[in-house]
């Protein structure tokens, strides 16, 4: 019905329409033979050869289950498009999906209409429930490899990214089926600790490292002190052999060198913890490059015993299949590399840990190292394509307003935790600005104000295509129109009180079986995007592209607004009292509404409008 629309905005007009398409699918090598998947809102066309007539019959015979029909024998050797359309209009069964009387449209499309008592059903399953999405064909063990800062450096908005990246992907899979496990592959080890237990021991010589539990270094901030021992490291010679001594004891085993490094390790962990509350993950396993020591020992000996590596001017180097450059797994020094200790960790994870998924979130800087690994791995039989799925999920730089990279007015880093703050900040002005301090309590301000500061940092993030680079922007962050966290806050609020205000009791309604309203035109396009949730959630736990779920949401707030303006759920009398009338499967309707972004967002995060 709304054909002619369709060739700009292809996804709308198909969900206004709810029509369902028939795509026939080329088999290679089985030519001619003709198969018929059913999806619920593209609205491509997928073009297909012409059936020859020695397959003829069993084309048409896959196309209709119902082969009693008149229709599936008599096709013309060559068919056009519209007459392959034709054939399966009429071939189409009888089902409580779709109305009778399919037609052809356009060059070859065949819409069909979706039955309001499906949709009804539908939807009082989602209220009942809530919205579901199917579960993932093969599920899978997956590992997430997410977040993952570096010891006594700033973990920066990269970091932030990476985080709030991968914990979508994270809630997202698990919500299909899969078993995720959230690993942070902290930067945990290397020649720096050589410096920073060198430095430790000037700077706090009286200081027991042995108390039993440790003691907390008395460390504020251990950025500056990791600037500090890299100035001592760069122009004191007698410091830098001690920095050196220290990275030989610690690559030892040295009992007081490793307690060091383990204190130091603590401050960052506590500095990475209180950011991950703030941002409510959990879960997050730590497993830093250090765990690995004697596995990248072991991988470097595997490979070598398998002929592997080859010398290199006294480097050990290895070359994957296909890639321009090698990766080094051993340094002139015999030391290793972010190369091996990556080797080490994807061995761990497929052939130890048997996870069939390894989910890499770390910048797109990082994809020709990630892409080596992948194929150094292969290279050495870790994995199998047609087993495991590993894969990087990259994302492009942080930039600030002015299109540069993200730093402060200074030039120097954002901490995050600043950016944190000045995040609440903003959102408690916000507030106060609409004078909400009036209307909630301090507590329930204050709740108000973490929802917007830490859901709009996330949403801002999530909502933008990941691959691309991401302009960081408070203004932007906390408009209250547009795709943003704000008015989808707002939304949801107000979609909410309407049950409210109205005195509906939505689950004894829903019980009792009353039904959705989808008499008004409005009313049936809202209900046709909700119903859209199971293939939105489904396409992103593939592609991993969680924009595409922020859109869909957005999308339902659009849809929503639209019907709210035309069709009124509470009948309201000239002095503003709630009248008698109240639209009962309205207010259903509204709630379904509701249900659909909250099952977008984690349980444990609602309030957080985190896609997923
Ligand atoms: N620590 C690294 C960095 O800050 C990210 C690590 C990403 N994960 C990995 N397996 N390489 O750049």
């Amino acid at each position: 019905e709304e054909r002619q629309d369709c060739s700009r905005r292809t996804r709308d007009a198909n969900h206004a329409t709810g029509e369902l398409h028939w795509r026939t699918v080329p088999q290679p090598g089985r030519h001619g033979r003709l198969r018929t998947t059913r999806s619920a809102s593209a609205c491509s066309h997928v073009g297909f050869g012409v059936v020859l007539a020695a397959t003829t019959e069993e084309a048409s015979k896959d196309a209709a289950p119902d082969s009693n029909s008149p229709a599936s024998t008599n096709l013309p050797t060559t068919v056009s498009p519209r007459d392959v359309a034709a054939a399966i209009v009429a071939n189409l069964p009888r089902n409580d999906v779709t109305e009778e009387g399919a037609e052809v449209a356009g060059p070859g499309f065949v819409n069909v209409r979706l039955r309001r008592s499906f949709v009804a059903r539908r939807l009082a399953d989602a209220l009942a429930r809530g919205p579901r999405a199917p579960a993932a064909r093969r599920l899978r063990r997956v590992c997430i490899d997410m977040s993952s800062p570096n010891v006594a450096r700033e973990m920066h908005v990269g970091h932030l990214r990476s985080t709030i990246i991968g914990e979508g992907v994270a809630r997202l899979l698990a919500f299909v089926g899969h078993e995720v496990e959230k690993v942070n592959h902290v930067g945990d080890w290397g020649t720096q600790f050589g410096m920073l237990i060198a430095h430790l021991a000037d700077c706090f010589p009286d200081y027991n490292y042995k108390t039993s539990p440790p003691t907390p270094l008395p460390i504020a901030d251990l950025q500056s002190f990791y600037r500090e021992s890299k100035v001592r490291f760069d122009k004191d010679e007698e410091f830098k052999r001690r920095a050196y001594a220290e990275v030989v004891r610690l690559q030892r085993g040295d009992a007081d060198a490793t307690r060091a490094w383990s204190l130091i390790c603590d401050v960052s962990r506590c500095d990475f913890e209180r950011i991950y509350e703030r941002l409510g993950i959990s879960d997050l396993v730590e497993r830093g490059e250090s765990f690995y020591q004697s596995r990248m020992v072991d991988v470097v000996r595997e490979l070598e015993e398998r002929g592997l590596l080859q010398e290199d001017e006294g480097r050990k180097i290895m070359f994957p299949p296909g890639r321009p450059i090698p990766l080094t797994v051993v340094k002139s020094d015999g030391g290793y590399t972010y190369d091996t200790s990556d080797l080490a960790a994807i061995r761990h994870r497929i052939v130890e840990d048997r996870r069939d998924w390894i989910v890499y979130v770390v910048d797109s800087g990082q994809g020709v190292h990630l892409e080596n690994v992948f194929a150094g791995a292969a290279m050495a039989g870790w994995y199998d394509l047609e087993r495991e799925r590993v894969q990087h999920v990259g994302f492009g730089v942080v930039l600030g307003d002015d299109r540069k990279k993200f730093k402060t007015r200074s030039g120097a880093t954002v901490r995050l935790s600043d950016l944190l703050d000045e995040g609440v900040r903003r959102a408690d002005a916000k507030l106060r600005e609409k004078e909400r301090e009036k209307a909630l309590t301090e507590e329930e301000l204050r709740r108000a104000r973490d929802a917007i500061a830490y859901g709009c940092m996330k949403y801002a993030d999530l909502s933008h295509c990941r691959t691309n680079d991401y302009v960081f922007s408070f203004d932007k962050m906390l408009e209250d129109h547009g795709n943003t966290a704000v008015y989808l806050l707002y939304a949801h609020a107000r979609i909410k009180s309407i049950a409210r205000s109205a005195g509906v009791d939505v689950a004894a309604e829903t019980a009792r079986g009353t039904s959705v309203s989808l008499a008004h035109e409005r009313e049936w396009r809202l209900a046709k995007t909700l119903l859209l949730f199971g293939e939105v959630v489904a396409r992103a736990a593939d592609d991993l592209m969680l924009h595409s779920i922020c859109e869909y949401m957005y999308d339902i707030a659009c849809r929503f607004s639209e019907f709210y303006e035309r069709c009124y759920c509470i009948e309201r009398r000239e002095d503003g009292t709630v009248a008698s009338a109240v639209n009962v499967g309205r207010v259903l309707l509204c709630e379904a509404t509701a249900a659909t972004p909250v099952a977008c967002a984690a349980p444990q995060s609602v309030g957080h409008p985190t896609a997923v």
